[in-house]
């Protein structure tokens, strides 16, 4: 993929629907009794995955128009999967339905790409073994193929190691088989898109600072939904306006939920220009994002904001590469364990750029403001990566190219096309 160079970008997108509420549609919708229609679904390959899955337990699964429309059969109508359920490239996928899949009653397999393959299911295995599922990791290694007995599970508080909604998702999902109130505690608050989900599709989930709690075996009602656009493929768009000179985007419907919203936050610090339009709260918040070009400068990020805009650091890191001075990450270990090791990755490719740049334990440490050219940038079939360094690339003298840029297509099937329809070269 060869990235050229843009000036004034301008103009009106909607970006495609919100990966993690997208996934979430359709496996609740699945577990729900009735049809379930969802509008703006993300059709990138991830949720594709997760469809694909529940149809192989005979969920039938359709697009009507413009929606899709789920069949569901409720929380005890899945069926035995003909053969092994193939999640992808999906760490969403794999973590939510091992929890889904815990508490049936016949036997699975999943598993998925190279990635997908040697990324850490333990932590999902440890909260799920004392539940008294029966989840093994075929190679042994912790990570998937896995393969999932289903059983009658107990309810157990969690404590958990680390702040990841798709740990937490897990085992409030294994929670609606238990036998009593499920609970789980994260060091810091991650995304809460199940909670707010499963309440409005009927199900009782109590959340009270960073305890989320689940009572078991609620009936689930089919629930329309419309899903926002994705603040995590906002991100590259708002970086673009911001960073492109003599820029003015306006981006529509975008997801502002509070437990995602951390790059605006950022961003506002490094003193970017974006205004909040039309904003509604209700149910998952969403508004317009007016983006206008701004001179950045390089801040300090850790703590609490890190799962906030976990997603959106390489495209942050992007963007202290150009901004003035120096931008501290921190907190973010997590990054080495995303679809790449996001730490390692964004200092390998910036520096190839010219970036001064340079990786800590939990982070990296960006020394903004030199001038950046165009390299060969490998995207280790990292979507986010891809698309990081294809906004580097519009913005840097010279030209860049991406090896794997396919892999947008993960979350952002056309991102090319709507990153040119903007600019003028
Ligand atoms: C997601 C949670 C996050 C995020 C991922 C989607 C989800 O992962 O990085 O892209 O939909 O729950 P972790 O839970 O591993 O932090």
């Amino acid at each position: 993929m060869e990235i050229k160079k843009q000036t004034n970008l301008r103009g009106v997108l909607t970006v495609p629907g919100d990966k993690s509420i997208s996934h979430r549609a359709v496996m609740f919708g699945s577990l729900a009794q009735g049809d379930t229609r969802i509008s703006h679904f993300l059709e990138g390959a991830d949720c594709l995955s997760t469809i694909s899955c529940f149809r192989k337990m005979g969920i039938d699964i359709k697009r009507n128009g413009e929606e899709l429309l789920v069949h569901g059969k409720g929380l005890h109508g899945l069926r035995a999967p003909e053969g092994i359920l193939d999640v992808g490239n999906s760490g969403t996928t794999t973590r939510l339905i091992s929890g889904i899949l815990s508490g049936q009653s016949f036997v699975s397999e999943l598993t998925g790409d190279a990635s997908i393959q040697s990324r850490p299911m333990k932590r999902i295995m440890t909260p799920l073994l004392s539940m008294g599922a029966d989840i093994v990791s075929l190679k042994n290694n912790g990570c998937a193929p896995l393969r999932i007995s289903g059983r009658p599970l107990h309810a157990i508080h969690y404590n958990s190691p680390v702040a990841s909604a798709q740990v937490k998702s897990c085992v409030l999902l294994a929670g609606l088989y238990a036998d009593g109130i499920t609970s789980v505690t994260e060091p810091v608050l991650s995304r809460n898109h199940t909670e707010l989900m499963l309440n409005y599709f009927g199900a009782d989930v109590h959340s009270e600072g960073t305890t989320a709690s689940i009572r078991p075996e609620p009936q689930l009602e089919a629930r329309d939904i419309r899903v926002p656009g994705d603040i995590s493929s906002a991100a590259y768009f708002i970086a673009a306006g911001l960073l492109t000179p003599d820029s003015e985007i306006l981006l529509k419907n975008v997801g502002i939920n509070p437990t995602r919203d951390g790059m605006l936050r950022v961003c506002r610090d490094m003193g970017a220009d974006i205004t909040l339009l039309n904003v509604n709260q209700e149910g998952e918040p969403t508004a317009d994002l007016l983006i206008r070009t701004s001179s950045l400068h390089g801040v300090s990020i850790g703590g609490d904001i890190i799962p906030t805009l976990i997603d959106e650091l390489p495209m942050i890191a992007v963007m202290a590469a150009f901004a003035e001075g120096t931008t501290v990450i921190k907190d973010a270990q997590e990054l080495k364990v995303k679809e790449s090791d996001r730490i390692q990755v964004m200092v390998d490719n910036l520096k190839r750029m010219g970036a001064d740049i340079e990786a800590t334990d939990d982070g990296m440490i960006i020394h903004g403001g030199r001038p950046l050219k165009g390299a060969q940038i490998d995207s280790f079939l990292d979507h986010r990566v891809a698309m990081s360094f294809a906004v580097a690339g519009t913005i840097c003298d010279g030209p860049l190219s991406i090896t794997g840029g396919d892999c947008v297509n993960i979350s952002y099937p056309g991102f090319y096309q709507d990153l040119y329809c903007l600019g003028h070269a």
